[in-house]
């Protein structure tokens, strides 16, 4: 089977879009990662399209269609992706099968969502449909409800402290502040975040993601055919593995299996482990996910992720430089487009051109969760193919 490399990354800015379309940011994020790359629509093989809910924000099905034409290749085999937040993850992952089978030698990626046309209710009730509707939704358990009940477990099993939370949110804005594609420039102090409006106790406004409108592309070659780029950069894995969509039916709530068995197959396939890892972007949807990541990562131990992240492991000159332009905190959150966008930042992060570049980065690692963490895609990548 051949080896898979990104060769191109294009983005959007992303906040509130309300003078463009959804049409106009994909096609706008894949011409970007097609300029990137210095090539033209011709090379696109397949494309696939990760969206969440177009059809509820905006009555638009049917993407991958769209987005081919509109695209100038409406010949082209098209599919859109979707496991709620994890939506570009997946259609990158199956872009990348696509290529490791055979099928194709160039695969486009597009991540798009168009959120902010709704009002916060109608979004927020759109979003807990990735929810189990019947036992979650209809009972008015929306994400941050779920993800305060996971930070209230993690709360009282591990002594995760408030402050804790909250330094994630100041590592991330504080990332973000120099990323022209970011929603928010502003820094957030501690007290900041401490005494933003409460949302769904224990967690804060300054403790969510936003809500976004934006997209993210990248473009996925063959080995034969990455050798014709100037710093292609290896997929080294691209692992998924799911869980109960209810919270109440999983193992446990203080922890994401999801992500963890996502990670341990990641790892087995690379042939890395959490050492090797340079650089990391992590699902921050709410501040208590990006601790639960970073123990289903394997960088700090059950219980002890909000110690790491107080001893200053995550920030630019740490240890592990986490969400190193603003995570999905700073950068936004429009859902299909969160894991491409994670995977531009990684790539740029490897080719040295990042907005905050960690000096020496080889190898990074992606985490994205679908839901409350029903679907966890982790992505292992390398500026060289042998590690
Ligand atoms: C937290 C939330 C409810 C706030 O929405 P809202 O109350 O409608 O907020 P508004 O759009 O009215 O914005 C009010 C202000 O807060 C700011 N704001 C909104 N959300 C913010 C966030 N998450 N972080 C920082 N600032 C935020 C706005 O920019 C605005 O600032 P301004 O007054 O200076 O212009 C909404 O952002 C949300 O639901 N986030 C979670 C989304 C989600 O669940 N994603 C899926 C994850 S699994």
């Amino acid at each position: 089977m051949t080896n898979v490399a990104v060769v191109g990354v294009g983005l959007t800015k992303f906040g509130e879009l309300w003078e463009q379309s959804l049409r106009d940011i994909a096609v706008k994020a894949a011409l970007a990662a097609l300029a990137d790359a210095k090539v033209n629509n011709d090379i696109v093989q397949s494309l696939y399209v990760g969206n969440m809910s177009a059809g509820r924000f905006i009555g638009q099905e049917h993407l991958g269609a769209l987005i081919g034409d509109s695209l100038g290749i409406p010949n082209v085999p098209a599919v859109r992706c979707e496991a709620a937040c994890a939506s570009g993850s997946v259609a990158l992952r199956s872009a990348y099968l696509d290529i490791k089978s055979g099928n194709s030698d160039a695969a486009l990626v597009v991540g798009v969502e168009k959120m902010t046309d709704l009002q916060t209710d109608e979004v927020v009730m759109t979003l807990a449909a990735a929810g189990d509707q019947e036992w979650e939704a209809d009972i008015g358990l929306t994400f941050a409800g779920l993800y305060a009940l996971m930070a209230r477990a993690h709360m009282h099993k591990f002594g995760t402290t408030r402050e804790q939370l909250a330094l994630v949110s100041v590592n991330n804005h504080s990332n973000g502040k120099n990323n022209p594609h970011a929603q928010f420039n502003m820094e957030v102090s501690l007290e900041d975040v401490l005494n933003s409006s409460l949302v769904a106790d224990p967690l804060r406004l300054l403790d969510c993601s936003p809500i976004t409108d934006g997209a993210a592309a990248v473009l996925l070659v063959s080995e034969s055919l990455a050798r014709r780029f100037e710093q292609p950069i290896w997929i080294l894995a691209s692992e998924q593995a799911n869980d109960a969509v209810a919270l109440h039916d999983r193992k446990s709530i203080v922890e994401m299996l999801s992500a963890k068995m996502a990670a341990k197959k990641a790892y087995e396939k690379s042939g890395l482990g959490p050492n090797k890892i340079d650089v990391t972007e992590v699902h921050d949807c709410f501040s208590i996910n990006e601790i639960i990541s970073l123990e289903a990562l394997g960088f700090a131990e059950l219980g002890r992720g909000g110690k790491f992240v107080e001893s200053g492991a995550i920030t630019l000159t740490g240890e592990l430089p986490t969400n190193t332009t603003g995570g999905l905190k700073a950068n936004g959150h429009p859902v299909g487009a969160t894991g491409v966008r994670q995977v531009c930042d990684i790539t740029k992060q490897l080719r040295g051109d990042s907005i905050n570049q960690i000096n020496g980065a080889k190898i990074g690692i992606n985490l994205n969760v679908g839901g409350s963490g029903a679907t966890a895609v982790v992505n292992i990548l390398s500026n060289e193919l042998v590690v």
